[in-house]
């Protein structure tokens, strides 16, 4: 098979890495790829913050919350940038307004995700292992800080890269037949959905603690009311375990926790310049 797709269909997240600093010139390359990812109108409305200084690492790790991250050696943050876009339409005398419309934002949103999967490729062609950091999401004003992020730059995901002490196997997808579709959506069948996920999280279970089920009574009361709890928890009881869509939505990433948050991460994201999200915010 051809070397890309090899690479591409045997990719994995690694969380465990030794402490072999990563080359120089490797850096360069796989920071070169990313640049070189697609960008709406060759704008390139992001920036990439590498990190290799131990204290930053350590910091990065706790505001993040995932120990892990200690041991690789070096971190990116992409993040969507209307700074530099901004600064160079004033120099020009060229109208701006990208960093308070939402199009924009939804191109280079797309843009800086882009770049950082060229970079994750390329560190993947390199022996390198990597796994991407979402939670930076809910530590952007700290992050904003110690990287000194002016307004309109704007942290959208991270990703810890280093050699891998233990080489991650591919983990099991939906497949194509239930993520495509030719032509038009295909609303699949009640049963091939549960089909597709039960093959997916074969193996997988959660056994039940009073503690989770207490958490999943109470997520699903405050979102979808009384008698939807009762239902969750009977399931899960009836069933012996608690499954992953309970799981994933009732004790991971709780809908009623992300569904309160919302209003202040609108405003956070005003606050750091994207007026978009909040015009009525001021920005910092
Ligand atoms: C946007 C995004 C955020 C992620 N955040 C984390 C994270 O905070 N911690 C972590 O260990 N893995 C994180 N991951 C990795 C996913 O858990 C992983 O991609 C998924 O479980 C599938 O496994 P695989 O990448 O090995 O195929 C993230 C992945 C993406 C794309």
């Amino acid at each position: 098979m051809n070397k890309t797709l090899q690479l591409l269909l045997k990719r994995a997240s690694c969380r465990a890495f030794t402490r072999k600093r990563v080359p120089a010139g490797v850096v360069k390359n796989i920071l070169a790829a990313g640049i070189q990812a697609p960008t709406g109108g060759n704008l390139q409305p992001y920036s990439v913050i590498k990190i290799e200084r131990r204290a930053s690492i350590d910091r990065l790790a706790e505001l993040c919350g995932q120990s892990f991250m200690k041991k690789a050696p070096l971190h990116f943050i992409f993040c969507v940038d209307f700074h530099r876009l901004k600064r160079w339409a004033r120099m020009e005398s060229a109208p701006f307004s990208a960093d308070r419309s939402l199009r924009p934002f939804w191109i280079a949103f797309q843009d800086t995700v882009l770049c950082a999967q060229n970079l994750c490729t390329a560190a993947d062609a390199h022996g390198l292992g990597s796994v991407y950091i979402g939670p930076i999401f809910d530590r952007i004003p700290e992050i904003r800080k110690m990287c000194r992020l002016p307004a309109g730059v704007v942290p959208v995901v991270s990703l810890v890269v280093g050699y891998p002490s233990v080489q991650p196997a591919p983990r099991k997808r939906l497949g194509a037949k239930i993520v495509v579709h030719n032509e038009v959506y295909r609303k699949i069948t009640d049963r091939e959905l549960l089909a597709g996920f039960s093959e997916k999280y074969k193996g997988v279970r959660r056994e039940i603690t009073k503690k989770d089920l207490e958490t999943l009574y109470r997520v699903c009361r405050s979102v979808h009311g009384e008698a939807y709890a009762k239902r969750s928890v009977k399931a899960a009881e009836k069933l012996g375990y608690i499954n992953r869509a309970q799981v994933y939505f009732g004790l991971n990433y709780q809908a009623d926790r992300m569904l309160s948050n919302t209003p202040k991460q609108l405003k956070m994201l005003s606050r750091a310049g994207l007026s978009c999200f909040g015009p009525d915010t001021k920005t910092t």
